[in-house]
């Protein structure tokens, strides 16, 4: 009898240690697949091979109001957009087709005017602005071909419009260059934009500044891979990845100074090092501030990374591949292993972690899509390979190092304090508590009238943005209250990983 508990404890000590606990899934996919205007154009792209779902691996993510976006490279034939978009406010889909954004004839394969080729990851602004790399390529390596030139192309959201398509210079870029990460630097008004670019196989950081309109780019011997730390072993594969220089990056809030910290990691490194944005932002920097460059500290062992972000109280959360998780350090403490912890972990779920992003409200957002098993071996397509998970930040950092211990500096006084105050009840109202057949998200009780945003153009004085949630209409959410212990409701699917811990409680009785 004893034996036997301890057996049924340790077993499901293993399956709690492998379910994500923090993190709710979201959506998940075993193969993704796009909407059409009707069967018959959808039935024709199959037929022609415009659309081929099982070539399709998403890799980016950007949650802005209503829409979460989704970027899948055309790395195989059949991707009939790379830029698309999930509407949050649509009746909920465990498994939502993509739709394409702004639409698919913005989307063409080969036209270098008006269309996207390959984007990675994106990012959205508080001017409502979204910004997006097209790195003008298709196919994957060895087979890629450069159909366009490496285009930043931003777009109004409001509109759905492309308000602006910038080609990088040929001396921003070299024969290697392979970019797949952004990170925005947003001053005092709209304007006041520049966006950085790590280009991880030619190991340069491209800055734009939109006020110009204009690029320049930085080298520097911290954006090479380590040769030590090469070796990978991810989802059951080894391999080799010693090339990969530059590639996750962040900004920080804006610091005494008036300055942001641009924070950076190559992938083939366990590392992290940062510069300030007041030598980013100056194109005469580009030679003579080698010294400008300085590293923050090591993260610990198998500590590889391919996304970062970082909120505005200088937490930074960061894609763990290595892991299968989403590791957090709070930039007030020393970076060093005991101060970087693991917000949640998942030996499935969490198996490559390609993307996070944290939203306006302060919720998290990680995409997990088992690239290295796209790319080295095949996919089965049996089980889930993609997924979309989410929780406020503020239950993610709960019980880590990560913790914000000072009160929370407000940055930016509008910030609405009842919806953070009431993210707490996250335990109902994550996901999927879907009364009027709608998602609703974390964090987000009872709100106003959607507030009108500028589109964008100069802010008010006080940099008053108004930052809110969405137009999802909350007003019909009926979530029930979260009683601590219970398992996370599974709204209408049951897709959910069984919970270790409350098997444990319920064999032990
Ligand atoms: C590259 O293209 C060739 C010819 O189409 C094909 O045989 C080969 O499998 C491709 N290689 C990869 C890695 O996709
Ligand atoms: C920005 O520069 C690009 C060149 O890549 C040019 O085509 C475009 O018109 C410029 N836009 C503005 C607003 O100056
Ligand atoms: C939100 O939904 C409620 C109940 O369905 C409705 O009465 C209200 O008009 C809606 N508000 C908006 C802004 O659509």
């Amino acid at each position: 009898m004893k034996m036997d508990t301890r057996i049924i404890i340790l077993c499901c000590l293993v399956s709690f240690a492998s379910a994500a606990v923090k993190l709710q899934e979201l959506y998940s996919w075993n193969v993704l697949d796009w909407n059409y205007p009707d069967p018959y154009s959808k039935q024709l792209a199959l037929q022609t091979g415009a659309l081929i779902p099982e070539n399709a691996l998403p890799v980016g993510i950007e949650r802005w109001r209503n829409k979460l976006f989704v970027s899948v490279p055309r790395w195989r034939a059949g991707i009939p957009a790379t830029l698309n978009y999930i509407p949050l406010d649509a009746p909920y889909e465990p498994s939502p087709k993509l739709n394409p954004y702004p639409s698919y004839e913005a989307n063409e394969l080969g036209n270098c005017q008006t269309g996207l080729n390959t984007v990675y990851r994106i990012k959205a602004d508080k001017c409502d602005r979204l910004w997006v790399l097209d790195v003008g390529t298709y196919g994957y390596d060895p087979n890629v071909t450069n159909l366009c030139p490496y285009a930043l192309n931003v777009y109004d959201l409001n509109t759905d419009q492309r308000i602006r398509r910038y080609v990088f210079r040929p001396e921003d870029i070299v024969s290697t260059t392979f970019i797949a990460n952004i990170a925005l630097d947003e001053g005092s008004s709209c304007e006041d934009t520049f966006a950085y670019f790590s280009d991880e196989l030619g190991y340069g950081l491209i800055a734009y500044s939109w006020q110009q309109n204009k690029s320049w780019r930085f080298t520097h011997g911290f954006f090479m891979p380590d040769p030590l730390v090469g070796d990978f072993n991810i989802a059951g594969l080894n391999f080799q990845w010693s090339s990969e220089g530059i590639f996750g990056i962040t900004t920080s809030p804006i610091g005494p100074d008036g300055y942001r910290t641009l924070y950076f990691s190559p992938l083939t490194s366990n590392t992290e090092f940062a510069v300030s944005t007041r030598i980013l932002r100056d194109e005469r920097k580009v030679t003579g501030s080698y010294r400008d460059f300085y590293v923050v500290g090591p993260r610990g062992a198998n500590t590889h990374t391919t996304a970062k972000v970082m909120d505005e109280t200088g937490v930074q959360l960061f894609s763990l591949i290595d892991q299968n998780a989403i590791g957090c350090w709070n930039s007030a403490l020393p970076h060093k292993p005991q101060n970087i912890a693991l917000a949640d972990k998942d030996d499935v779920g969490l198996i490559f972690p390609s993307d996070v992003k944290i939203d306006e409200i302060r919720n998290v957002w990680v995409m997990s899509d088992r690239m290295p098993v796209f790319l080295e071996s095949d996919l089965d397509y049996s089980d889930i390979n993609f997924r979309i998970y989410t929780a406020p930040l503020k239950q993610l950092l709960a019980g880590t190092v990560c913790e914000p211990t000072a009160p929370v500096v407000k940055i930016n006084p509008t910030i609405n304090d009842n919806l953070i105050a009431q993210q707490p009840i996250y335990g109902s109202a994550i996901g999927l508590v879907s009364n009027a057949n709608q998602v609703f998200l974390p964090g987000v009780g009872a709100s106003t009238a959607p507030p009108t945003f500028p589109a964008f153009g100069i802010l008010p004085e006080n940099n008053n943005i108004p930052r809110t949630s969405s137009y999802i209409n909350f007003s019909n959410q009926r979530s029930l209250p979260f009683v601590p212990g219970d398992p996370i409701r599974t709204g209408t699917s049951n897709r959910w990983p069984i919970r270790g811990r409350y098997q444990v409680s319920e064999n032990v009785q």
